[in-house]
Order: structure tokens, then C-alpha cells, then sequence
């Protein structure tokens, strides 16, 4: 598992150096995917090479590939590297300049840097379910950018995970937002409920795939805020991402979730979720 891909080259990990005056090292002045492989093939890639590409009009940097050129860079990755159940990791930052805060000239390239590594599902988590801690958003109100700046959201994963939680559960004032790194869901009454897709969350790529999900099979999905209140009140809780897929979170704080156990409608989320990635 050595190659990875630096500005433009395939080589070995070890020779992978960055300048100390690269824009996300400074600044986290850039913005990143992580994509799942499955049994050695991407799952929902377009989806995240698009919200890469959303995520740099956003904050006016411009990639110096296609799409289509990044998207062969991940494909070559998973393959010198024989990835089976891992994910790639794909950064672009603004580039290398001397430092100031404005942006540099338009003739300034921005950095690309991708790698893949060998990742287990996990499945044992995903079965038992995990705990987490309710944890105060305190992150800026651009959160619908995937960026390289994650302090806010490293914090609240510390301070959970410290306090041997899996996720951090985000709340601004009253509202819940979501993880540290993961959409957040409740269910009440057979209804799944998440956060809107506002600039308040990332608007996840599991989200999307557990959306048309619900579409597809009758389930009802309501894009609304919810307390702080409803979660402790809620039948079911789970989080969702790329890593985490869809996770059932049994206890938050002292309060146990239901019956402190993976809930029934989480369960055939999982079953669904597995039958879209054996699909590919
Ligand atoms: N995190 N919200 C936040 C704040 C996230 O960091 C992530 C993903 C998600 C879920 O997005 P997706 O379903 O597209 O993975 C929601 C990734 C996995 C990470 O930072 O490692």
C-alpha cells in the first residue's frame, strides 16, 4: 500500500513531502473527500467527486483537474494499492505561496494530494450500536463546505471520544445539527427525521443514499430540525457517514435510546443500505 498521488505523480508514500507554505497546512485553506471502496470498487463516487467540485466553487478555488481526470487518479490508486474494503482520502488545497491571508494570484495551482488505505467496516459496532455525547456546535456557518478546517469539529470528537463515546452529537442551542462527522437521524413513530441540508450541516452522501432509500421503499424521511429534547425522547437514533455507514447510536449521555438497542427501522436501514452496496 505505498502509492499515492502528489500534484500530478504517482510515488511511493514515504517521498510524498509538502511545503511548509502549502495554503492547507497554513490554513486549512482547502477542502477533501472521503470515498468508501467496497470489495475493490468506489461506492457513490460522482456524488462525492461532485461535492468536491461544489465545495471548491464555494470558496473560489479552483482544481486543477477535470473531474473525470481526478476520478481515473482514484481508480489507479485502488488498483496499484489492490484496495478491497478501504477508502481514498482526496485533498486539494490552494496551493503553495508566501503567507497572507487574502488569496494569492490566479497563477498560483492548487495542491492535490490522494491517497487509499485499507479500512474494515465496522460491522460489530454497526450491530451492537454505539453511545455518544450531545456536544454544542460551536463550528462556523459554512459547514455545508466539506473544508479542511475541522478544529470545531475535532473538539467535540475529543471531548467524546475521551469520554469513550464513538460520535460527538452537535447541537446549536436547542437544534440539533449533527456528528462531529456524520449526519445525525431520529425516529419517532416509524418516521425518520433529519437535519435540513441548510449551511448549518454537510449535506452527506450516505444522507442522500438513505434518502432515496426511504424514497424507494415507503419509509417516511422528513428533512426538519428537531430538538435536543426529541433525541432523548426519540424511538431510534443513529448517525450515518462514509466510514460509519449507517450507525446505531443506543445511548446518549445517561439516556438510553428505546430499549437501549438497535432500534427495527435502523436494522432495515442497514439491510438496505447493504443491499445498495453489494449493488455497487
Ligand atoms: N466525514 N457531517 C460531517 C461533519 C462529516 O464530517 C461527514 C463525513 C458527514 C457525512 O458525510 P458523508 O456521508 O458524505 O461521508 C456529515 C468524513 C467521512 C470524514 O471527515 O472522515
Amino acid at each position: 500500500m505505498n502509492t499515492v498521488f502528489l500534484n500530478g505523480e504517482f510515488i511511493n508514500r514515504e517521498e510524498a513531502k509538502v511545503a511548509i507554505e502549502d495554503r492547507g497546512y497554513q490554513f486549512g485553506d482547502g477542502i477533501y473527500e472521503v470515498i468508501r471502496v467496497y470489495s475493490g470498487k468506489t461506492f457513490t463516487m460522482k456524488e462525492h467527486m461532485e461535492r468536491l467540485y461544489q465545495s471548491a466553487d464555494k470558496m473560489k478555488l479552483t482544481i486543477p483537474y477535470e473531474l473525470d481526470e481526478l476520478t481515473g487518479v482514484i481508480h489507479e490508486l485502488i488498483k496499484a494499492n489492490s484496495i478491497q474494503d478501504g477508502s481514498v482520502y482526496l485533498q486539494v488545497t490552494r496551493g503553495v505561496a508566501p503567507r497572507q491571508h487574502n488569496f494569492p494570484s490566479s497563477e498560483i495551482k492548487g495542491s492535490v494530494v490522494a491517497y487509499a488505505n485499507e479500512v474494515p467496516r465496522p460491522l460489530q459496532q454497526m450491530q451492537d450500536g454505539v453511545t455518544a455525547k450531545l456536544v454544542e456546535d460551536i463550528r462556523w456557518l459554512r459547514c455545508d463546505i466539506k473544508s479542511l478546517n475541522l478544529l470545531g469539529n475535532l473538539l467535540a470528537k475529543e471531548e467524546a471520544v475521551s469520554e469513550g463515546h464513538y460520535e460527538a452529537i452537535l447541537h446549536r442551542g436547542d437544534t440539533v445539527t449533527e456528528g462531529s462527522a456524520s449526519n445525525a437521524f431520529i425516529i419517532k413513530n416509524d418516521e425518520i427525521v433529519t437535519h435540513p441540508a441548510t449551511n448549518l450541516i454537510l449535506n452527506g452522501i450516505t444522507r442522500r443514499v438513505i434518502q432515496d432509500i426511504c424514497k424507494r421503499n415507503g419509509m417516511s424521511f422528513q428533512e426538519k430540525s428537531f430538538s435536543v429534547d426529541e433525541v432523548l425522547d426519540a424511538d431510534e437514533l443513529f448517525i450515518a457517514s462514509t466510514t460509519s455507514e449507517v450507525m446505531p447510536v443506543v445511548k446518549i449521555d445517561d439516556k438510553e435510546i428505546g430499549n437501549g438497542k438497535p432500534g427495527s427501522v435502523t436494522k432495515k436501514l442497514q439491510e438496505l443500505f447493504e443491499e445498495r452496496i453489494n449493488k455497487g
